[in-house]
Parts: structure tokens; C-alpha cells; sequence
């Protein structure tokens, strides 16, 4: 973010007298994050462990964001929200995810479900859905998946067939965060099967239309605050005026959402390697063994600088992402990948290592970081495998793009 008027102490001479960039949050971001982290451990964090347990929605998580502002920053004011840039979405995400990581997924799904309004919508149509959100009324999911098109997106069979100035969808899609708590649905259809991926078209799917329903709830490894259900279409008829963008556009704009948004999965991934990284820490000060606190170890030592080292170069990559973002830089979609795939690897290790620092005490759930460990899990898959990143990343290298 640039700043003016610093003193430039540099001693190369670069920094002196006058306007630049200095790298570092502004101030408005520095204080987001000192309220949101007020917020989150008065009200957030210390459900989290219940939240895991009971497999419950966390409601009272989702009224205290809601209360605050927190649940969907990213909405524009002119949609009576809050306005966050880029950035500030990813440090709510990191501070909410560094007390409950099922709750994150409240501010990040409602990005990632009404981005493909803000990128392609019709004015209308975000006057429309979009203060709903911004007010908390209303949370938005994302359905692309489906059972047989997760990496391959494209090879999705979900139809929708026009009658008159209606759509028909029929078919179902797969993995939708928070499904069955949201009211709307941004839901990728094939519109055109000889078109291939310019033969999907994008729609808004409302929770009451006649003929769509929910699956039951998943039962997953992590994230167990965050319900994961099937959404299904069965002759669900919508109007016309859903449609987001023109029909054969809906690949593009769900790729196109996809690069904003990783950078938010990136920004939940350091949110949980900062939690295990403080619990280990601070484990490693008080427990003693062989008569001193095992702190005093070298190979422990090595092994907190390890994973500080590779949290700071993930939250600094997100960072510089989200900045991308917000300016739609053209090498966008590699960093995008880039933020997402690192953060979440480096999210692995770290809450893997804190499990190991703990010992058998980290294996128990008398201390989180085996939560850690089993919420930093999904980071490597949703939104993308790291396989799949990975393929991004390399045809934006090898196309010139980066
Ligand atoms: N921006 C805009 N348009 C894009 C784009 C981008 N980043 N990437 C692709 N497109 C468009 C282009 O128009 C492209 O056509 P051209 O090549 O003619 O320009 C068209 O889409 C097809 O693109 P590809 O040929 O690259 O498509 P592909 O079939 O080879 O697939 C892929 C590429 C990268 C593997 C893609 O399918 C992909 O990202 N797969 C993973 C899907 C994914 O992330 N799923 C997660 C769902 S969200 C979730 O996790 C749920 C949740 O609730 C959290």
C-alpha cells in the first residue's frame, strides 16, 4: 500500500525526501487486525474447540462478525458495505482462522460466492443480492464441483436448458461450503455442451427455489463448524435475469473468482500456522525435560525457527497477492495459485511440527494443535488441489505470463 511523506533513513539513498512506497501495512490494516483479534478472542476462539466437537454451525461466531462488520468486508459500500480491499479481507480471514478455522469460512465463502457477481453481475443483479450480504441477512455459497468434476471443473454435467425466458437446471454439484446456512448459491452450469468450457454459464440459486435441495452434511477430517453438503437440481426452475454475465461466460468468471479468492484460502492457512506456531512456542518455553525447559534444545530451537521462518514467507506471499488482487494485476492468477499452494504446504508442516514439538500431548485433544492439524489439511485441496496450482502456476510460467 503506498504511503507519503516517510523520514527515509535508507542508507542506499533509494528512501530520503519525499513520496514512497513503504513496504508495510498501512495503518487502517493494522488496526483491522488489532479488531479483529480483540474480537476473536473474546468471542470466537474460545468456542472453537466446541465448535470441533459438536460439528455445529458456528452461530454466535457468525453474530459477532456480523456485528462488527466482519462477515463480508469485501462488499463495496456502494452495496452498504464495508468496502475492504483485497488485503484487508485476507488479515479477517487470517485472524478469524487463528482462533477457529470452521468460522473463517464465513467471511471467505461469502467472498468467494459473491465474487462472481462482482466480477460479471449486472448492476441490477448486485443491487440486488449483494446488500443482503453486506448486512448479514444472507450468506452466499460457490458450486462448481461436482461427484465427477473436482480438478477437471470443465467436465462438469450439472445443465441448464432454457424455456422460455426461464432456466431449468437439473443435475447436482459436490463439496459446497457452507450449504444448507446460505440463502444463495452461484451455481455453474453447462448451457452449451459443444462448447466445452465456453458452454457454461453462471446463475444465482436461491436456498427456497422449487425443485433445489441440500445433501446431507459431510463427514470430514477438519473444518467440522463448516457444514459441507451436496446442493441438487431437479427441473429447478430459475428466471432468466439470474443469469451472471453472458451465457458461455461462466467458466471464465469461475476461474477468474478463483484467482481472488485462493489468496483468501492462503491468508486462512497462516491464520492456523499461527495458532500452532504460538502453542508451540509457548510449550516448548514451559515444558521441562532432562532437568530444563525443552526451549533450551537446539534441535527444538531449529525446528520453531523452521516454522516461524516458512510462516512469515507464506503471510508476506499472500500479502503481495492480495495486493495483486486488488489492482487485477496481469500475473494475478499466478500468484493467486502461488499464495494458496504455499500457505497451505507451509500450513501442513507447521501444524504437523507443533503436534511434534507437543509430543503425546499434541496427539490428545487436551491442546489444539491436532485441530490445527486436521483443519490446515483442507487448504491443500478446496479451491484447487496444490496439484492443481501447481498446473496453474506452470502455464502462466511457461505462456510469459509471471
Ligand atoms: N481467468 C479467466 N478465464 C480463465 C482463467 C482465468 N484464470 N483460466 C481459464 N479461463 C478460461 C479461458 O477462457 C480458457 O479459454 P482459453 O484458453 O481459450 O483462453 C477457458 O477458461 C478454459 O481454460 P483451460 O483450458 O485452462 O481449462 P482446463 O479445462 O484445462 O482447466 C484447470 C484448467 C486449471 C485445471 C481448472 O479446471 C481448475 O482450476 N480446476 C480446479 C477447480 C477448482 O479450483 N475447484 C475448486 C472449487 S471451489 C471449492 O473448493 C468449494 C468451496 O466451497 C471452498
Amino acid at each position: 500500500m503506498a504511503r507519503a511523506g516517510g523520514s527515509g533513513t535508507g542508507a542506499s539513498g533509494l528512501a530520503g525526501n519525499g513520496d514512497f512506497d513503504l513496504y508495510s501495512p498501512a495503518p487502517e490494516h493494522v488496526e483491522l487486525r488489532a479488531a479483529v483479534r480483540g474480537l476473536v478472542e473474546d468471542k470466537i476462539a474460545p468456542m472453537a474447540a466446541e465448535v470441533d466437537q459438536s460439528g455445529e454451525f458456528p452461530q454466535a461466531a457468525y453474530d459477532a462478525l456480523r456485528l462488527s462488520g466482519f462477515h463480508a468486508i469485501h462488499i463495496p459500500t456502494e452495496y452498504g458495505g464495508e468496502g475492504g480491499d483485497a488485503l484487508a479481507a485476507c488479515i479477517v480471514i487470517e485472524e478469524v482462522a487463528r482462533g477457529c478455522a470452521s468460522s473463517s469460512l464465513i467471511p471467505a465463502v461469502n467472498k468467494l460466492g459473491t465474487m462472481p457477481l462482482l466480477i460479471a453481475g449486472s448492476q441490477e443483479l448486485k443491487q440486488r443480492y449483494l446488500p443482503e450480504v453486506a448486512s448479514g441477512e444472507a450468506m452466499f455459497s460457490y458450486g462448481l464441483s461436482e461427484r465427477e468434476a473436482g480438478s477437471d471443473a470443465a467436465g462438469m454435467k450439472t445443465r441448464a436448458i432454457a424455456d422460455g425466458d426461464d432456466w431449468v437446471l437439473n443435475g447436482q454439484k459436490s463439496w459446497i461450503t457452507n450449504a444448507g446456512e446460505s440463502s444463495y448459491y452461484t451455481v455453474m452450469a453447462v448451457t452449451d455442451p459443444d462448447k466445452g468450457p465456453k458452454g457454461i454459464s453462471a446463475f444465482v440459486v436461491h436456498a427456497h427455489d422449487e425443485g433445489f435441495s441440500v445433501g446431507t452434511k459431510e463427514r470430514k477430517l477438519g473444518i467440522h463448524g463448516s457444514p459441507t453438503r451436496e446442493i441438487i437440481f431437479d427441473n429447478c426452475h430459475i428466471p432468466g435475469d439470474r443469469i451472471i454475465g453472458e451465457p458461455g461466460t461462466g467458466f471464465a468468471t469461475a476461474m477468474a473468482t478463483l484467482d481472488h479468492t485462493r489468496i483468501t484460502i492462503g491468508a486462512q492457512a497462516v491464520g492456523i500456522a499461527q495458532a500452532a506456531l504460538d502453542v508451540a512456542t509457548s510449550y516448548a518455553r514451559q515444558r521441562e525435560q532432562f532437568g530444563k525447559p525443552i526451549a533450551a534444545f537446539q534441535g527444538l530451537q531449529f525446528m520453531l525457527a523452521d516454522m516461524a521462518m516458512k510462516l512469515e514467507a507464506a503471510r508476506q506471499l499472500v500479502y503481495v497477492a492480495a495486493a495483486k488482487s486488488e489492482r487485477c494485476d496481469p500475473d494475478l492468477t499466478f500468484f493467486g495459485a502461488a499464495a494458496k499452494c504455499f500457505a497451505s504446504d507451509a500450513a501442513m508442516e507447521i501444524t504437523t511440527d507443533a503436534v511434534q514439538v507437543l509430543g503425546g500431548a499434541g496427539y490428545t485433544e487436551d491442546w489444539p494443535v491436532e485441530r490445527y492439524m486436521r483443519d490446515a489439511k483442507i487448504t491443500q485441496i478446496y479451491e484447487g488441489t496444490n496439484q492443481v496450482q501447481r498446473i496453474v502456476m506452470a502455464r502462466q510460467l511457461l505462456a510469459g505470463l509471471t
